[in-house]
């Protein structure tokens, strides 16, 4: 596996790929890598015959008071992971190169983002949308490879993609969670034992959705109020937004017409764990 560090070589390294005809897959990523991440890199593998994984812990997307300076990081370990999983390149830029310090071009996508994680970190979605699009140029895929956990950001990265003709392919990787529901995620480093335990509480609430609706309870009103009460049942946990939105148009629903997500966004202690699932009627 080859490591890159700057955005020319890596530039540089994938435009000769596609001269040379190979059909290249990336998977971005923030590093500090898990099973999850594991999973989109083969999923990439399947569908490409060079995987780049891209491991940058962007600023651009970290709002002023969030965890931008004790975001989790072990190369190390992210090296050997990628190279396990059969990735060709590893693309790990330092901190400085990927924006001039006087970058003044950004990519803000302004319907899907104003909700749910866009409504609690302003300015988020700017920071994803333009990194991503600026790895893009950078890796030159054919197909891209993100996580299902990330609801809404896949679904602004498919809007970005078809709103501005950017010829990839954006394939979704399914969720990988803990034996006990718990979704993988680097921020789980965070949690303390007993936050751990209590950090199940956001797949139950799901989980309680899911089954009311099942049981043929249609109101959005009702299915936020089964979640709620798992979450506040959890003493250490504190929901920054539990909504149940248009799959698609990501706007509220009032009745389970079609396919809704049921999104929410959840403090454990100090760390802020998201997760969701499809609610089909
Ligand atoms: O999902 C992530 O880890 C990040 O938002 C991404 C897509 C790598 C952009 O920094």
């Amino acid at each position: 596996m080859q490591i890159l560090t700057t955005p020319r070589a890596m530039q540089d390294a994938a435009l000769t790929l596609r001269a040379a005809g190979r059909r290249i897959g990336v998977v971005p990523t923030m590093g500090f890598l898990h099973e999850g991440h594991a999973s989109l890199i083969r999923l990439a593998r399947a569908r490409a015959d060079v995987v780049i994984v891209t491991l940058f812990v962007n600023p651009a997307q970290f709002g002023p008071n969030e965890d931008l300076s004790r975001y989790p990081r072990d190369f190390e370990r992210d090296r050997a992971l990628c190279e396990a999983e059969g990735a060709d390149i590893l693309f790990a830029p330092g901190a400085d190169s990927v924006y001039a310090a006087d970058a003044s071009v950004w990519i803000d996508e302004d319907r899907l983002s104003r909700g749910l994680c866009g409504a609690s970190r302003p300015g988020h979605f700017r920071g994803v949308c333009t990194v991503v699009a600026k790895l893009f140029n950078l890796t030159q895929p054919h197909v891209a490879v993100f996580g299902e956990k990330d609801a809404q950001q896949l679904r602004i990265l498919r809007r970005m993609v078809r709103d501005l003709d950017i010829p990839v392919e954006v394939v979704a990787g399914p969720t990988v969670r803990e034996t006990d529901g718990l979704a993988m995620s680097s921020r789980n480093a965070y949690l303390s034992p007993e936050e751990r335990l209590q950090a199940t509480c956001l797949r139950r609430a799901l989980d309680a959705a899911a089954s009311r609706l099942a049981a043929g309870e249609r109101s959005a009103a009702a299915l936020r109020a089964a979640m709620a009460e798992v979450i506040a049942g959890a003493p250490l946990a504190r929901a920054d937004y539990i909504e149940i939105v248009d799959d698609e148009t990501l706007e509220p629903v009032t009745l389970i017409g079609r396919p809704a997500l049921a999104a929410m966004a959840v403090f454990v202690g100090r760390t802020r764990l998201i997760d969701n699932a499809v609610l089909r009627p």
